[in-house]
């Protein structure tokens, strides 16, 4: 008996890196997966249908249940047309995973209009869209008085929540997609689905390819070494918080090897407060106390 047997799972990004690895043990774990993924280059450019096909040819080969899917998530009616598909063809839809994601590194004084708008765009709307459907066809069905047990799982990332220098377009949509999904798991509850957030850390084309990370994230060189980095050891997460019977809602994971971490979100500390409106001098005495 697998962990998600009977659940039918969209994954986005599933052509590659950690989206791959969270489709493989879905459906290992008895999920029908829907496989999501353009084939961008790593700035999002260009198309590839064959990246998806390859996942789904290596589910079938094992035994598991899937089909590919080549729309750009942040496209209102691809991602529309993507929940749809996965209803059309298995029935039903449980879990959303949206890991598709590009990236465009620049200091915010060398960064273009269009390296701000798709990496942004890819990111934000790109986990907006999805989930904006898939939250649709749930309430749907807890309107019409049928159990919803649903999830979506957003990616997020330290980028986004701690900041890195060079990601300032990546790290706003990570950490709007943080907020997005905290919000997203307070209005789910009356509909029965759940949302949480991962923040993954591991080697992909996206690791590989960040200057200072490559060797970091390499394979050890004493294959017997626990792979740190490896993109599977993101997937057991996703598939814990995947399950029917999980009822974990609005919280943050980061993940990386076999290290689980809870996130925060942003919390109210230090206050100064007064019966009256602040002076510029009076500030200036107080604002220490909140610095
Ligand atoms: N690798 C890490 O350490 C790390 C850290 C933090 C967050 N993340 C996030 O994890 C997710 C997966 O990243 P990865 O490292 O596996 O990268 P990856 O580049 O290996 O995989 C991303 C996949 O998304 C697809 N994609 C891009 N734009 C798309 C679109 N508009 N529609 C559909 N598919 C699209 C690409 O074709 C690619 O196959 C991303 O959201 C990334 O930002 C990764």
């Amino acid at each position: 008996m697998g962990a998600l047997d009977g659940r039918v799972a969209v994954v986005t990004g599933a052509g590659r890196g950690i989206g791959r690895e969270v489709a493989l043990l879905f459906a290992a774990e008895g999920a029908s997966v829907v496989v999501n993924d353009l084939g961008t280059e790593l700035d999002g450019t260009g198309t590839d249908p064959a990246v998806a096909a390859a996942v789904v040819a290596e589910i079938a080969a094992a035994g598991g249940s899937a089909v590919a899917n080549t729309e750009d998530v942040a496209s209102w009616n691809g991602a529309e047309s993507l929940v749809q598909q996965a209803i059309d063809t298995y029935g039903d839809l449980h879990i959303v995973v949206n890991m598709a994601g590009n990236t465009r590194d620049k200091v915010l004084v060398n960064m273009s209009e269009q390296d701000w708008d798709d990496v942004i765009r890819t990111h934000l709307k790109g986990t907006f869209c999805p989930t904006r459907h898939a939250a649709a066809y749930w309430r749907g069905k807890a309107k019409d008085g049928k159990p919803v047990d649903a999830v979506v799982l957003n990616t997020s990332s330290t980028s986004g929540l701690v900041g890195n220098p060079g990601q300032s377009n990546y790290g706003a949509a990570k950490a709007g997609i943080a907020a997005f999904t905290v919000i997203a798991a307070m209005e789910f509850g009356r509909i029965g689905a759940r949302a949480n957030v991962i923040v993954p850390a591991a080697r992909s084309r996206m690791t590989l390819g960040t200057p200072g990370l490559a060797e970091q994230v390499a394979e050890p060189a004493d294959p017997s070494q626990f792979d740190l980095w490896h993109p599977a050891n993101i997937a057991p997460l996703a598939a814990y918080l995947a399950q029917q019977s999980c009822e974990v809602t609005g919280k943050v994971f980061f993940v990386k090897g076999g290290q689980i971490r809870k996130f925060e979100n942003w919390n109210r500390t230090e206050t100064i407060e007064q019966d009256d409106r602040w002076t510029v001098a009076s500030l200036g005495d107080a604002i220490d106390t909140v610095l």
